[in-house]
């Protein structure tokens, strides 16, 4: 990738600073989601998910579903993927496509997951797809509108409960 140096910054020419995929790479990040489905852990629900996730720098974190015989210490993928890339060091993304092998529906992130995506942001993508790799293309604050997020947590409140617990 092509990087330049603007106003001190290093900054990549392709893509950095925009959100508009080029069709090749949102196929290329439905093809990593795919492959991510994959690894999916799932014998409880046989419902494999995969998810690839676009940082603002272009770097793709990829996750696959998670379950657990504690069937409610389940992960999904797209918290997985979410997750790897904050605990590289990444907090900003322009999309995540996410992977099923629904036939004939996109699949629909869970509530939890678009909660979990909100926190790092409305603007960014979603790309819902079907295995045939077709895809929908949401921003997070369309699949969770009226959300609450970090920013509600230094509004202004009645009470200041600070120095009474
Ligand atoms: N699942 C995901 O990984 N992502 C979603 O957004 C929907 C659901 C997983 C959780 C569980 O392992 C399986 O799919 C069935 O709910």
């Amino acid at each position: 990738m092509d990087k330049i140096n603007f106003n001190g910054k290093l900054m990549h020419v392709k893509e950095q600073g925009s959100r508009q995929l080029s069709q090749e790479t949102v196929k290329k990040l439905i093809h990593q989601s795919q492959e991510a489905k994959k690894q999916a852990y799932c014998p409880y629900s046989n419902f494999r998910v995969g998810a690839a996730l676009l940082t603002f720098d272009n770097f793709v974190f990829t996750g696959c579903n998670v379950e657990n015989a504690c069937y409610n210490l389940g992960v999904c993928a797209e918290r997985n993927a979410i997750s790897k890339a904050v605990s590289e060091g990444y907090r900003t993304f322009k999309a995540i496509a996410i992977a099923s092998d629904l036939n004939d529906q996109f699949i629909s992130p869970c509530g939890g997951c678009r909660q979990f995506m909100r926190e790092f942001g409305l603007n960014w993508d979603v790309y819902l797809s079907k295995p045939d790799g077709s895809c929908l293309k949401m921003t997070v604050e369309e699949l969770l509108p009226v959300s609450f997020g970090p920013e509600d947590m230094s509004m202004k409140k009645v009470f200041d409960i600070t120095n009474e617990y």
